[in-house]
């Protein structure tokens, strides 16, 4: 009978060789390799969708740093999600400018128009729902943005549910 405690578990790798060399392509911007975690990070949600708990491992191995240190950024910003979220991501404001102009009642427009709630991605991939707090557009409240760059606002209902039809078309095309 084998021995289970000699079972040695090898996965393929999550990072590929391009986004690891493009991770080590940032290394002379910074001051040391633990100054890239968080640009890293970014690398592999935008690559990935998502950061797993094997990509964090990676990111630690490919910055000889350890994986707790990894961890340590990413939960600290809180802006990283373990699972993989929609091909958009969009943050409505619910902050003091954007709440004033009704920020809260245009965030639960947008899940009762969209049928998930926030944190959540619309069963077709589309789309990922959040709420932030200022999005340091308040010129535009009560605003929302999408993880490609675009600004929305000022909202109201009929303009959320433009923005949401407009961003299941896709992510804005990185040229425009
Ligand atoms: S308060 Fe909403 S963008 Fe600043």
């Amino acid at each position: 009978m084998a021995d289970e405690s000699t079972t040695v578990v090898t996965r393929a790798p999550i990072l590929s060789p391009a986004l690891r060399a493009k991770i080590l392509e940032l290394t002379p911007r910074y001051p040391n390799k633990r100054a890239v975690t968080l640009p890293a990070l970014h690398l592999v949600l935008e690559h990935l969708r998502c950061v797993p708990l094997q990509a964090m491992a990676e990111i630690a191995e490919v910055l000889e740093i350890t994986p707790a240190e990894v961890h340590d950024t990413m939960s600290f910003y809180g802006f990283f999600p373990q699972a993989p979220i929609g091909d958009v991501r969009v943050w409505i404001c619910r902050s003091l400018s954007c709440m004033l102009r009704g920020g809260d009642e245009l965030l639960d427009h947008a899940r009762g128009h969209l049928g998930i709630e926030p944190g959540e991605t619309t069963p077709d991939g589309a789309i990922t729902l959040e709420f932030a707090e200022c999005l340091g557009v308040c010129d535009f409240a009560p605003a929302a943005v999408a993880d490609d760059g675009r600004v929305f606002g000022p909202l109201d209902e009929r303009k959320v549910e433009e923005m949401m039809a407009e961003l299941k078309r896709g992510r804005k095309d990185p040229a425009s």
